[in-house]
């Protein structure tokens, strides 16, 4: 079932690994991840942190020097961050050069006092890091580590040589942004929990990151007044909005306390930007069969069809689950929306040979591994698969993360979401719908929003469609909807060049919609 960690849409719960329904979805077969190639990447990578700290407990010694709190665990040498805010959380910081040398690099832990270890890794920009934004990326998952963004998307170096070496990422997102990759909620990618305590639903994580966020910014002040933009992928378009409605909620608090009262910092929080998301799993399950039948990448040739057909017989009870789910937020009802529509609606799809993430890609599982992304399984190893599971049996997918949106939105918090066209998991349709749903401000101008061609400054390339509102044109828009052309789950995979013109003018809040 680890071959699903992109999106717990497919996870299903261990209890139920015996019904029909995981029979149809399952019944093609997938091979276990090549183990040997799996432990070239941790040898190469997990030397630093996790390695020292898991097998050095015994060896450890503490010092102050300059004001400032020392660890010495193995032969590794950690800073030591408190708050007094934060009683029970600590971070761990260490200074890596691995990846790109040529910057700034941080990493280390968040460690909580219920034994939590939630693992990161900052990089500061390559041009003018004094006042380039800070981005937070998170993966999707659960059980999906930011490492994959790191290594394979988005981040300064991508692995390469089955896993045993890096190569520069021109194309970085820290070309013009200094970026925290956080692996959380716990237990995802290298974080850790030795008790085994695990974070089970997205708002609980969010409190986690604000607590990281606060204290990254008392050992980092040079960086806690730049706009501050949250972004994450895949199953990410549920927990950001959660932690953007923390922030927000937070810093509300904050400047309504007495000045000086306090001794938490207000978060510059500027945007949320969510890439192939699932956020509003109502209005995006309900767009599967338009995708599948008459999309731009359409699987199924005939859209009236006999699979059509079927899949659109499906659409409505998939959604009068889903409703009960929103209505009544229970396992009892969120668990059967997302087996229900998970078996019905995907469960076909993915007997189609294709790779679900990029159906442009045929995939056969036993060639090109369980993610059909061979070099996925180079970082694979980073995965836990627990974490699926946990998630799952909340229910926690089938929730409407959008609700936390409108206030922040209202308030002056930006709105990216993006789409890359070939992916099926969280197809572009379904996201650009529930956009143009959201009860903002905005909505009357959204709606009435042509989708116009974008095009990036450096290659000329139409790189895709913006459709956008806010500004008059003046900047990228308060809520920006992004189609990207030719490209599947992971956009910065397929389109390097076009994901960072993307972030880039979004964050500097440049129109998309020039060239
Ligand atoms: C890693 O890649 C770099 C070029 O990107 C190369 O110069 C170096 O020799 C490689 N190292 C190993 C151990 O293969
Ligand atoms: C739109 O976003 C800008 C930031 O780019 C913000 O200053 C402005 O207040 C927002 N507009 C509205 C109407 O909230």
């Amino acid at each position: 079932m680890r071959s699903f960690w992109l999106l717990p849409l497919l996870s299903l719960p261990s209890a139920l690994s015996n019904s029909a329904t995981e029979q149809i979805v399952f019944s093609n077969g997938y091979h276990p991840i090549d183990q040997s190639v799996v432990k070239n990447v941790v040898d190469q990578f997990l030397s630093d942190a996790k390695k020292a700290i898991l097998k050095g407990k015994k060896n450890m010694q503490n010092w102050i020097h300059d004001g400032r709190e020392y660890i010495k665990q193995n032969d590794l040498l950690y800073e030591l961050v408190s708050h007094p805010a934060f009683g029970s959380h600590q971070l761990r910081l260490t200074e890596p050069t691995l990846c790109d040398p040529s910057v700034k690099q941080y990493s280390g832990y968040l460690d909580t006092q219920e034994d939590k270890h939630l693992f990161f890794w900052f990089f500061e920009s390559r041009n003018s890091p004094k006042d380039a934004p800070l981005i937070m990326w998170l993966n999707g998952g659960p059980g999906c580590s930011s490492s994959t963004g790191l290594l394979f998307e988005l981040g300064p170096c991508r692995i390469s040589d089955e896993g045993r070496n890096t190569t520069v990422n021109p194309h970085s997102w820290n070309t013009h942004a200094n970026i925290i990759f956080l692996d959380q909620p716990v237990e995802v990618g290298y974080s850790y929990s030795s008790s085994g305590n695990s974070v089970d639903t997205s708002p609980v994580a969010g409190k986690d990151v604000y607590a990281f966020l606060e204290l990254f910014f008392v050992r980092f002040p040079e960086y806690s007044s730049l706009p501050f933009h949250i972004a994450a992928e895949s199953y990410g378009g549920t927990y950001a909005p959660n932690i953007a409605n923390v922030i927000y909620k937070q810093n509300k608090e904050l400047s309504l306390a007495t000045s000086g009262s306090s001794q938490l910092k207000i978060i510059n929080l500027a945007s949320v930007v969510l890439a192939n998301g699932l956020t509003n799993p109502y209005v995006q399950m309900g767009s599967i069969a338009d995708w599948a039948c008459e999309g731009p990448y359409a699987v199924y040739d005939d859209p009236s069809g006999p699979q059509c057909e079927a899949l659109r017989t499906k659409i409505p009870t998939c959604q009068r689950l889903i409703n009960s789910c929103y209505s009544f937020n229970s396992r009892l009802t969120c668990v059967p929306a997302l087996l229900y529509c998970n078996s019905q609606l995907f469960g076909p799809l993915m007997q189609l040979g294709l790779n679900p993430y990029d159906v442009r890609r045929k995939c056969d599982r036993a060639k090109d591994g369980e993610l059909c992304y061979r070099e996925m399984d180079h970082v694979a190893t980073w995965m836990n698969d627990g974490k699926n599971k946990a998630f799952s049996r909340q229910g926690d997918g089938a929730h409407n993360s959008a609700l936390l949106l409108p206030d922040l939105i209202n308030d002056g918090v930006r709105l990216l979401v993006y789409a890359g066209n070939a992916d099926m998991m969280c197809n572009f349709i379904g996201n650009e719908r529930w956009v143009e749903q959201l009860d903002t401000k905005f909505y009357d101008e959204f709606v009435a929003a042509q989708s116009i061609p974008w095009i990036t400054i450096e290659g000329g390339v139409l790189a895709g469609t913006v459709r956008s509102a806010g500004r008059g044109g003046f900047g990228a828009g308060n809520v920006t909807f992004v189609t990207v052309h030719e490209a599947g789950h992971m956009v910065p995979y397929d389109q390097p060049e076009a994901a960072l013109d993307l972030i880039t003018r979004w964050i500097l809040d440049s129109p998309l919609s020039l060239d």
